[in-house]
């Protein structure tokens, strides 16, 4: 089937490399680095007070969806920060882009989804806005 040594090694390379691309798409994204302490206390006050005037102080839901960890497993996280980015055409979900970064985003969803929201801290602690 192959000519000779160099050809079956290119081609046993290049399988190696098609099924490495095949594990990385299904493995499972990579651990996003988390904002510094005072942003995360800025985003649970968002979380808990703006996001939550919709999605309910607790995620569980009320004229937004639930963003508990069980309403949002198997939902692509691509999908969830564009949405959180962007809003929702059609629905009150309005667009974050203006205060939130696209790696807060994924930083915030990644907590969502694990079902570890950030807390505001107990210390009452208030950023600045
Ligand atoms: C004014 C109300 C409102 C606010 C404020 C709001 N949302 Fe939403 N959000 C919605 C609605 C309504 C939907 C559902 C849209 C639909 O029907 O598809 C939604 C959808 C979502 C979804 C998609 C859920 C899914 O399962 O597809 C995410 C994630 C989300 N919001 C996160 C946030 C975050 C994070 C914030 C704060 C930074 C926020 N939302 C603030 C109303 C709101």
């Amino acid at each position: 089937m192959f000519p000779n040594r160099r050809i079956f090694h290119r081609a046993v390379s290049l399988c190696g490399a098609a099924l490495l691309g095949l594990c990385g798409a299904a493995l499972p994204a990579q651990p996003v680095a988390a904002p510094a302490p005072e942003r995360q206390a800025q985003i649970a006050h968002w979380l808990r007070d703006d996001c939550g005037a919709c999605h309910g102080m607790t995620l569980k839901g009320g004229l937004g969806l639930p963003l508990t960890r069980e309403a949002l497993a198997g939902k692509p996280p691509d999908f969830l920060v564009q949405t959180v980015l962007h809003g929702r055409a059609g629905t009150a979900m309005p667009p974050w882009e203006p205060f939130l970064t696209e790696s807060e985003v994924r930083w915030l969803i990644q907590q969502l989804q694990a079902g570890t929201p950030p807390a505001v801290p107990p210390n009452g602690f208030v950023p600045a806005p």
